[in-house]
């Protein structure tokens, strides 16, 4: 069987390299080889998952920042809000998605497509067949990594489990049915069919939604550790659905520095004003991160010079233009105490920087 400990070094080697201060010297670093052949899966699909964290909190209050990104209930911080939530279901959703990948491309001897239904009716007029996404293989392995880091039986740690298991589902309900046609000349009389994981950009979409919705359960009040509270425990995440994100602490307020809490606040943060690819989060979000936070928004303008219209000189040079842009961003900045009135107040300030490409 597996050995605890040599899952733990894996996540924790996860950790490290972000930047924790976690030791991995108390434990050992043996463990069934079986396992060594899925570490690097393993870190890699964590690794997914925190990058699509940053993506997708680039413009909120909280952007996914390292501090508070330790993984199991043995962090000191042991925060349990709704950010906890998504972190847990996003690094076991990377998890899961980088080994059935990793399955599907014939990177690991024991496991390839999916075809146990092949042949058989999906559905009207098409058949299972060609390479499904090997889910099942991905969710077995994944629990078994991610699931092992929580090794209590309190409230957190059933959160935790609930969210890993929030986080598999979404790979699961974001995949994709995609079919080929057969007949004469793309008659499409007969199609087949096979199940795909979508980009892990929807998957970071769908738990975003999730993380809006996020149930809260009051269970830290009074828990105790008794057998009874235990039972209360997990009857409470049994009555909800695998699909949620469950938290039961409400998040601080982002917008002010906590070093306690290892958060930064929003002071000094970009946002975004202009642009037409903006989409409506994004166009409100100096609004989000200055504004309603009690900051205001400074413009700075950077005069950017750059390569272009690179021209190929037979033989071998390369020759380029400098071109000069001028590129405005916007910043968070603490309020000036004589322009306390009208939070919607833009400073400028005009910065030359110089930047080669
Ligand atoms: C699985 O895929 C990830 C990312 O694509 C890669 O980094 C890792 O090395 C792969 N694992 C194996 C065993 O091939
Ligand atoms: C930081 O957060 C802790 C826990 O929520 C709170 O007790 C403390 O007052 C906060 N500190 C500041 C400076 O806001």
């Amino acid at each position: 069987m597996l050995y605890i400990g040599s899952l733990l070094i894996i996540f924790l080697l996860v950790l490290v390299h972000f930047g924790n201060t976690w030791s991995v010297n108390n434990f050992l670093m043996t463990g069934p080889k079986a396992y060594l052949i899925y570490s690097s899966s393993v870190a890699a699909g964590a690794q997914s998952g925190i990058e699509e964290c940053k993506y997708q909190f680039a413009w909120d209050r909280w952007n996914c920042p390292e501090r508070t990104l330790q993984l199991s209930s043995h962090s000191g911080l042991r925060s349990a809000n709704r950010e906890t939530a998504f972190v847990h279901a996003i690094s076991s959703a990377g998890v899961m998605y980088t080994l059935t990948r990793n399955c599907s491309l014939g990177d690991f001897d024991n496991c390839g497509c999916d075809d146990s239904r092949n042949g058989q009716l999906g559905g009207q007029g098409w058949l299972w067949g060609g390479c499904s996404d090997n889910v099942g293989f991905g969710e077995a392995i994944s629990k078994q990594f991610v699931d092992a880091l929580e090794t209590g039986q309190d409230a957190r740690a059933a959160m935790n489990l609930h969210n890993n298991e929030a986080g598999r589902k979404a790979v699961q309900n974001t995949m994709k049915t995609t079919c080929k046609c057969h007949g004469v000349s793309g008659s499409c009389t007969t199609q087949t069919c096979w199940l795909q994981l979508s980009e892990f950009r929807e998957v970071g979409y769908y738990l975003k939604e999730k993380y809006n919705k996020a149930l809260k359960v009051d269970l830290l009040q009074g828990a105790g550790n008794s057998a009874a509270s235990r039972g209360a425990i997990a009857e409470t995440f049994s009555s909800i659905s695998k699909e949620e994100l469950v938290h039961l602490e409400d998040s601080p307020d982002y917008c002010l520095e906590n070093k306690t809490l290892g958060l930064q606040g929003t002071e000094g943060r970009e946002c975004l004003k202009r642009g037409k690819t903006l989409n409506k989060w994004e166009k409100r979000s100096c609004k989000r991160l200055c504004g309603d936070c009690g900051l205001a928004v400074e413009e700075r303008r950077a005069d950017m010079v750059s390569s272009c219209n690179c021209k190929f000189h037979w033989c071998c040079a390369v020759k380029c233009e400098q071109c000069r842009k001028s590129v405005t961003k916007y910043f968070c900045v603490k309020k000036a105490k004589r322009e306390r009135s009208g939070g919607g107040i833009t400073r400028k300030k005009e910065t030359k920087l110089k930047k080669k490409f």
